[in-house]
């Protein structure tokens, strides 16, 4: 029974401490979601979200270089000296198969590293949108946390927060929706019935589409494609169930 139901639109709308005892889902549809998500899928080890390049390079240091991709974006375009950038068509299985991925991105990995006092924490995004929906159905205490771009909201980020209340409330929003929840729902319910189209029309894939054209766009934006559900547990995300369907 769902006795808190929250959204928090950007990676800084909500104070750290907010996040002790509930479940929190981070949303980053374009891409970071996306891409941990595949990543996992395509049978890397785990993702260790980190909030900047100092900590990416100073945790790589720390482990065996041989098992280890250092990758992230800033502002969209590959950090110099990566091994990847952010797009998940570069997770393919021969690149990250059993590999540990330290994962630097501009709102995404800070949105997982602000929200790591939760009880629980995994990824959502479209992609793997029914495996988190059936992870929550037995929490009680929800904060879906879209990462947004630089502190402010994403359309796409909403629509997923959206589209996984609206899931895991079969169509019915419960009197403990907080207001953040009942926004993401109620634009779920307007724009919902085109999830691509209404994706490809926000700023960050206006932003995108200039810098790695629409193929990521239209990736991020199909539902329930992997049965991937990413746990993040002591730093480290790793997939309980993940197959391609
Ligand atoms: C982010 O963390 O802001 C994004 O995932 C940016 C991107 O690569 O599109």
């Amino acid at each position: 029974m769902i006795k808190e139901l929250e959204v928090f639109t950007s990676a800084t709308s909500f104070q750290e401490d907010e996040m002790r005892g509930k479940t929190a889902v981070m949303i980053d549809v374009l891409r970071a979601s996306s891409t941990i998500v595949t990543a996992l899928a395509n049978g890397a080890k785990g993702v260790i979200p980190v909030a900047d390049m100092g900590a990416g390079s100073k945790i790589s240091q720390s482990m065996d270089t041989e098992n280890i991709l250092l990758c992230g974006e800033k502002d969209g375009e590959k950090i110099e000296g990566y091994d990847l950038g952010n797009s998940p068509f570069e997770y393919t299985p021969e690149l990250v198969n059993g590999k540990t991925i330290i994962l630097n991105t501009t709102n995404g990995t800070k949105a997982l590293m602000r929200a790591s006092h939760a009880r629980h924490i995994t990824v959502g995004s479209f992609l793997n949108l029914g495996s988190v929906v059936e992870y929550l159905k037995d929490k009680e205490r929800i904060i879906l946390v879209c990462a947004g771009w630089r502190g402010r909201l994403s359309l796409e980020d909403l629509l997923c927060a959206g589209n996984i209340i609206y899931e895991l409330t079969s169509g019915e929003l419960p009197d403990t929706a907080f207001d953040g929840a009942k926004v993401a729902f109620g634009l779920y319910e307007k724009f919902g019935d085109d999830i691509e189209k209404t994706v490809l029309s926000s700023n960050h894939a206006h932003r995108l589409q200039d810098i790695v054209g629409t193929e990521d766009l239209s990736y991020c934006s199909r539902v329930n494609a992997m049965d991937v559900l990413p746990v993040m547990k002591e730093g480290i995300i790793t997939d309980f169930h993940g197959k391609e369907k």
